[in-house]
């Protein structure tokens, strides 16, 4: 069976952590969709490691660290990663790279940038990774999957689409694309990477037919999702559960726990509506206690007071089995901490997550206020916890519908509470 792993709110919630646990034991770990936008930092041994493609389950060398059909690359940052890897003594022969996952060129980069440039003032803030432009190609089927980038089209399929670009460059007066230049790296890159290129689907299904455990790592986060997000300011792919099993091949009866990730607290990078964000000091403070700044793009996150409404959508839309609480150290920081239970909509209490931007900004959070003032740091059993932090995680568990399966206690591997 598969356990999942998902984002529970805009990203960023610490999913590296629970991976990182999980992968363990897992024969196959699979990234499903996204590409380096996605930023996982995993500690191990005091060595931080952060990963934006690869599986963190690659640092087990007993794992099969699979790329899914669902993941754009850039095989420029695939190759900084694995070099990484190399530099800190990891052995990556156990990578596999689906035959099926599109590629990131770097007309998809500079695209991701004019676009951003064009929108003005409804910018997205993305992470000008050309995650947008390369999916989008995928969807118009004019993507270069992998299959193609280790053949001897790419060459072909590659000057067509670049020369395209360039025209769209020519009329916004943006830098172009040297088609020749552009081929000949990217040829040296397939020549490097061509062996890590195959069939995952039977390769996972090998796994899954010898009853192996198998972990599917989430990148990204419900909100953020292409559908069920809060559109347009999301990311281009569906990292919520349909998504993953999409993204990776893995059927529906193949899934065992279905693990939502939150922080006690909430954050969110880039544009879009906020309910609970604190432009006060207790944000800013929030923001400085939890290190709130970008793995991947080093943006400082807006930050605000957990916010259980859209935990309970997301629940919903994943089937989450249970929820992985991280932060709750941070949040002991605070004397008096607020949870949003519910929004106050045009005078109304509701329970309803409506992603519409405007019905979002006009929604107000509804708190109840707990105790804080604890220290959770060392603790490894939950009925050890203080008094007041676990009100703060029985409350979560009584207003979402799901047990808490994991707390995290502290920045360390070992800061980690299995329930
Ligand atoms: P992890 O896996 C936080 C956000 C971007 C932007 C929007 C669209 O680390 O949780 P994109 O480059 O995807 O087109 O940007 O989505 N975003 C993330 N925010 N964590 C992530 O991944 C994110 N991936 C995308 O900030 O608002
Ligand atoms: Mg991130």
């Amino acid at each position: 069976m598969v356990d999942v792993v998902i984002g529970g709110f805009f990203g960023d919630e610490g999913k590296g952590k629970v991976i990182d646990y999980l992968a363990e034991k897992a024969k196959i770990a699979i990234r499903c969709t996204g590409g380096n936008n996605a930023g996982h930092s995993v500690k191990v041994a005091g060595k931080s490691y952060a990963f934006h493609l690869i599986p963190s389950g690659i640092l087990n060398k007993g794992t099969k660290a699979i790329i899914g059909n669902g993941v754009v690359i850039d095989p420029r940052v695939l190759l900084e990663e694995l070099k990484m890897l190399k530099d800190n003594g990891i052995d990556y022969s156990n990578l596999y790279i689906s035959t099926k996952a599109h590629l990131i060129m770097p007309y998809h980069v500079a695209m991701d940038g004019l676009q951003e440039v064009l929108r003005k003032d409804s910018k997205i803030g993305t992470t000008k990774r050309g995650i947008g432009p390369a999916y989008s190609d995928k969807m118009e089927r004019s993507g270069i999957r992998m299959e193609t980038f280790v053949s001897n089209d790419f060459e072909k399929v590659a000057r067509h689409n670049i020369e395209k670009n360039n025209a769209i460059f020519k009329l916004y007066d943006f830098p172009l694309i040297d088609a020749d230049a552009v081929i000949e790296e990217y040829k040296g890159y397939a020549k490097k990477l061509k062996k890590y290129v195959c069939d995952t689907v039977d390769l996972i299904y090998q796994s899954l037919d010898k009853k192996e455990y198998g972990l599917m790592e989430g990148a990204q986060a419900t909100l953020l999702d292409i559908d069920h997000g809060t559109y347009p300011y999301v990311t281009s792919s569906n990292p919520t559960i349909g998504g993953m099993c999409a993204g990776s091949g893995v059927g529906i009866k193949n899934i065992n726990n279905i693990y939502m990730v939150i922080k006690a607290y909430s954050s969110r990078v880039g544009e879009g509506a906020f309910v609970t964000e604190l432009l006060d000091k207790t944000g800013d403070r929030i923001r400085e206690l939890g290190h709130e700044y970008g793995t991947t793009t080093k943006r400082p996150r807006r930050c605000g007071w957990l916010d259980l409404v859209a935990v309970k959508y997301g629940v919903r839309i994943n089937s989450a089995t249970g929820l992985v609480v991280n932060h709750l150290d941070t949040i002991g920081n605070f004397k008096k901490i607020k949870v949003c239970v519910a929004y106050k909509y045009k005078g109304k209490e509701t329970m309803k997550f409506d992603t519409n931007f405007d019905v979002m900004s006009n929604c107000k959070p509804v708190y109840e206020t707990f105790d804080g003032d604890f220290k959770v740091n060392g603790i490894t059993n939950r009925e050890d916890l203080p008094e007041n932090a676990k009100k703060y995680i029985n409350r979560i568990e009584e207003v979402v519908g799901i047990p808490v399966k994991f707390i995290g206690t502290g920045p360390d591997r070992e800061d980690f509470i299995k329930c």
